[in-house]
């Protein structure tokens, strides 16, 4: 099968794939220009950025600068070129503001999704950047498309289509995810290209979950689908932020280790069974105390743990203390290896 390119607004890349967005620290900026480089859409992920200490006095600003000299240095490693985005949860406090710093900073479009981004071209102004939600399901699309409609007169600019076998925070209930045959890749398209023709939307359709080669890759096109967005398979890439201890831990994992916890989102949460998450399924609960409120929903006096430090402690390789975010396919993740490695096996027409 020839590989399309993917083509988003005025953007393009060569691969169809776009480097998904990792927090904490994962999807950084050496992560994002890799994957410029090699022919895909790179995103930044915006969650978690800012330094610990200087967060606690004035959380918003610390996470916009370190966001914003982010986006810098991406530009510094690859050129104006792009394609670079940000992505930005819908559940985090500092969602208004931290959209509007991406779009100071220029890049090319934002990623949302952990919630539904009803508000999301608000905070983007007149800018025309593109705008690209993340749902799981038909219903969720339409509540997206209707308001940005009817309140901004915008439309998305691709829609990303999270899968129940993604990595990370998951759109689906437990029920849903237990029979996550009902939900596959191939019914969510269909579900999401009737609501899309429904409302005159023509715009790509990007896969998110399971896919960490080019069979994977060409199976996702097959079903109708422009793109993919990959997450799990790039978590170990030499340029990805997180300390080595941490990306051992995830080639160590195997398929058994993946379990589905509630997180402090509010949504279930794909991770892997290290110590923390052990504790927490005993019933345990982590002693910490909130610095800032990063999360809308969060409420740290009732949540078995705090996800901003456990997420930092991934980042740091602090094993006892992280929590380890993955997709079902956490045994594609062998070694640690330049991202190139990847697109080199796509461009082969490996498809292993
Ligand atoms: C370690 C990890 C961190 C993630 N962090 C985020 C995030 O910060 N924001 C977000 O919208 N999605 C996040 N996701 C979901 C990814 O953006 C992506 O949709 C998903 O990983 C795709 O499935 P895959 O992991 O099977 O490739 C994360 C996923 C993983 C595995």
């Amino acid at each position: 099968m020839h590989l399309p390119r993917l083509k988003i607004g005025k953007h393009e890349s060569r691969f169809p794939v776009i480097q998904a967005g990792m927090g904490v620290r994962i999807g950084n900026s050496g992560l994002a220009a890799a994957a410029i480089k090699h022919g895909a859409f790179g995103v930044i992920a915006s969650v978690g950025l800012g330094d610990i200490e200087k967060s606690k006095t004035d959380y918003v600003a610390e996470s916009n600068r370190v966001l914003v000299e982010e986006i810098d240095r991406v530009r510094e490693l690859v050129g104006d070129e792009g394609p670079l985005g940000v992505n930005v949860m819908v559940a985090l406090s500092n969602y208004a503001e931290t959209v509007r710093a991406a779009v100071d900073a220029g890049v090319d479009f934002i990623i949302s999704g952990a919630g539904l981004p009803t508000r999301l071209p608000e905070y983007v102004g007149d800018s025309d950047i593109g705008l690209i939600p993340v749902i799981s399901g038909g219903r969720a699309l339409e509540v997206v498309i209707k308001a940005w409609r009817r309140k901004y007169g915008r439309a998305p600019a691709a829609v990303i289509v999270e899968g129940p076998r993604c990595g990370g925070h998951l759109g689906f209930s437990l029920e849903e995810l237990d029979r996550a045959e009902t939900r596959s890749l191939a019914i969510l398209f269909a579900e999401v290209a009737a609501v899309l023709n429904k409302y005159d939307c023509d715009i790509p359709m990007i896969a998110a979950g399971e896919v960490a080669s080019r069979a994977d890759l060409e199976r996702v096109l097959a079903i109708g689908y422009s793109g993919v967005q990959i997450g799990t398979r790039f978590i170990v890439a030499e340029e990805a932020g997180i300390d080595e201890k941490s990306k051992q831990v995830f080639i160590d994992a195997k398929g058994s280790d993946v379990v589905v916890i509630k997180s402090p989102v509010g949504l279930p949460v794909r991770v892997l069974k290290t110590p923390l998450v052990e504790r927490v399924l005993d019933g345990g609960r982590e002693k910490f105390s909130c610095p800032y409120r990063c999360l809308r929903s969060c409420n740290p006096a009732k949540v078995p743990f705090c996800i901003a430090k456990a997420l930092l402690a991934t980042w740091r390789g602090d094993v006892e203390n992280g929590l380890y975010m993955t997709g079902c396919n956490i045994e594609s993740v062998k070694s640690i290896e330049p991202l190139g490695k990847f697109f080199e096996s796509l461009e082969e027409g490996v498809s292993g």
